[in-house]
């Protein structure tokens, strides 16, 4: 079967609130595979089901498995809550569903998120980092929030802009 499609801005799916999930059912549980197959396909570290179409509050990280000698350890957090922030950290940010762009945004350098796991139980994940980061980006994306709307006016309206050219060139070829 092939993977699904990550959607890309300016899609307005992705700017949707998600709803929380009630009950963790095999469609979520298949929901969560296809969201780790495109996860390792892309590359990338992390998928909010949002980004492929679902508006539910879910989202996978695994932020060693592309490290040197790391191996796949995926995390699926179901209604995640920060509980927890820390500090100030800067780190450069890329996103799937922001084709072509990265850019520094500013986040808490430590968050402690409590969330369930696709067994219903209770996770609590603190992390620093990268990973805080990840976290945050992915939290994110189920209020509909994307990296670019965390960049300074200017900035976002240049990648807007750029973001326009290359749709307009991609429908003339
Ligand atoms: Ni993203």
């Amino acid at each position: 079967m092939p993977l699904r499609e990550v959607l890309q801005f300016p899609d307005p799916r992705l700017k949707r609130v998600s709803e929380p999930i009630a009950t963790i059912d095999e469609e979520i549980r298949a929901l969560a595979r296809d969201m780790c197959d495109v996860m390792y396909d892309e590359p990338g570290i992390g998928l909010a089901a949002p980004q492929l179409g679902a508006a539910v509050r879910m989202f996978v990280i695994d932020t060693g498995w592309n490290d040197e000698g790391g191996e796949r350890n995926p995390l699926t957090l179901i209604n995640p809550e920060i509980v927890h922030r820390q500090g100030v950290i800067t780190w450069e940010e890329g996103c799937l569903s922001v084709p072509d762009y990265t850019a520094d945004v500013e986040r808490a350098a430590e968050v402690t998120i409590k969330a369930t796991d696709l067994d219903g139980a209770e996770i609590v994940e603190k992390a620093e980092g990268l990973r805080a980061v990840c976290l945050q980006h992915e939290l994110d994306h189920l209020d509909g929030i994307l990296f670019i709307d965390r960049i300074s006016r200017l900035k976002r309206s240049l990648y807007v802009k750029k973001r326009k050219k290359q749709l307009t060139l991609e429908q003339e070829e």
